[in-house]
């Protein structure tokens, strides 16, 4: 590497992953994670998040390993593990504080520690940097120094990659920015955007994905106001596309483990300064109740239809919390699963991404293999995966009973193909 630093990666996840690799293009990584089987995977040369490809993990020169001792050898410590919430919605920073530990054993003078998970404004300061002092007793600023740079990358996002979004970088002073931006620029062809300190780009990045949340929002209390009123809501959409500062939001479930997450960080954090995000928490009980919409709106359609409600067979398409991505963490859809239970009505799963071992682990469920998805009374269609999306329109009506309903929450189904079918379309 150019700038002569020695990259380690602590948590290889989306994240770590995707810049162990891009750094492992330049010269050796030293690439660390808790989990084994993880590591035995990489060694082994497979993501199971499908993420990275087999190729560019074998043209990459990364040493994965469970030793924290080999942390050592690096002078440049990225961590990139997760900050989910805990039962009550609040941060869970135990990996975060963990990896931070295990990294501060291993601290030497002149090493720089890079934070890319997001946390809320002030975190790493008032929590990592204190706890790398403490365990390493190294005098943070003059004998390490640490750089906050979050990872801004969308998994199954194919346009819109590690190396072309820009990178935020922050850094506790100013050599420690012009070198952190030196190895970041080597690996990222969009280049960096520096800022003044580890708290503006903290957030930044909580502040763009809870822009997203509340919009969101908006356009899910407007589908619901527009469902009242008898308006169809993507074709009021159609019609705001036509003005020049239209916003591209739909309504729709807000998944994963970074939108509707990061809220929730922010809203600690407004709550420890004594300020009520009332427009943060509204945004967040609108995109959680959107669930329960979706779930009396299926019932709903399925009594206009002339349907045993209790009887009924109904296909959710899609488990995963995006399209085409198979991560399952927080995935939105669990809730209409649930939702429908509640009401008596039993659904059948499918997902052509998703582990069928790892739904299985994570909420109980066996995916039903497409063949067998058929004498359907209603499908939902709850990921826009490119499987459903290429999916011919007769192959989705011979696997409907008549009547039956199509709730079209990714509005995927072009409504004129299934005139007089005697299938209900139904769009949110
Ligand atoms: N996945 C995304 O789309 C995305 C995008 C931008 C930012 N982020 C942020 O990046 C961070 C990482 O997210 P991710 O999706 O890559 O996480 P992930 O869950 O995919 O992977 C995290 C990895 O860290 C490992 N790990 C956990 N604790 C550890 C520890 N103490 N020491 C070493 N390894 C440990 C886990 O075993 C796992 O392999 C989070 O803060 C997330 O919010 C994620």
């Amino acid at each position: 590497m150019s700038t002569k630093r020695k990259v380690s990666v602590i948590g290889l996840g989306y994240v770590g992953l995707t810049t162990a690799v891009a750094f492992g293009q330049l010269g050796k990584v030293i690439a660390f994670d808790l989990n084994p089987v993880r590591i035995k995977e990489l060694n082994d040369g497979h993501d199971s998040n499908e993420e990275v490809s087999d190729q560019d993990i074998k043209s990459a020169s990364v040493y994965y390993t469970g030793d924290s001792e080999c942390l050592k050898e690096a002078d440049f410590h990225i961590i990139s593990v997760p900050t989910p919430l805990d039962h009550t919605n609040h941060p869970d920073l135990s990996s975060l504080l963990g990896a931070t530990q295990t990294l501060a054993k291993c601290l030497k003078k002149g090493d720089i520690v890079v934070y890319e998970s997001t946390v809320y404004p002030g975190e790493t300061e008032e929590k990592c940097i204190p706890l790398l002092q403490k365990i390493s007793k190294l005098e943070y600023k003059k004998d390490f120094t640490v750089v906050y740079s979050p990872e801004r990358i969308n998994p199954g996002d194919k346009d819109h990659t590690f190396f072309n979004i820009i990178k935020i970088i922050s850094a506790s002073d100013e050599k420690t920015l012009t070198i952190a931006s030196e190895v970041y620029k080597e690996v990222i062809s969009a280049g960096v955007f520096p800022v003044s300190s580890i708290r503006v780009a903290e957030a930044i990045k909580i502040i763009e994905n809870i822009q997203r949340d509340i919009n969101i929002s908006y356009m899910n209390e407007i589908a619901i106001l527009l469902h009242k009123l008898g308006i169809d809501t993507a074709e009021v959409i159609e019609g705001m596309k036509t003005k020049w500062n239209y916003l591209a939001f739909k309504p729709g479930l807000v998944g994963g483990h970074c939108i509707s997450v990061n809220s929730y960080y922010l809203l600690h954090k407004a709550d420890q300064v004594g300020y009520r995000a009332e427009l943060i928490m509204a945004a967040r009980e609108i995109n959680e109740d959107i669930v329960k919409f979706i779930a009396e709106q299926t019932i709903k359609q399925l009594i206009r239809a002339g349907v045993m409600v209790n009887t009924a067979r109904i296909a959710i398409l899609g488990i995963t919390y995006k399209e085409n991505c198979s991560d399952l963490r927080d995935t939105r859809v669990i809730d209409i699963i649930k939702e429908l239970a509640a009401y008596g009505v039993k659904t059948l799963v499918h997902d052509p991404i998703a582990d069928p071992p790892a739904v299985k682990e994570e909420y109980g469920i066996d995916l039903i293999p497409w063949d067998e998805l058929n004498k359907l009374d209603a499908i939902i269609i709850t990921v826009a995966h490119k499987f459903y999306i290429k999916l011919d329109k007769n192959e989705l009506k011979n696997k409907l009973n008549r009547p039956s309903v199509i709730m079209d929450i990714k509005e995927i189904i072009n409504k004129k193909d299934f005139a007089d079918s005697g299938i209900i379309i139904w769009k949110l």
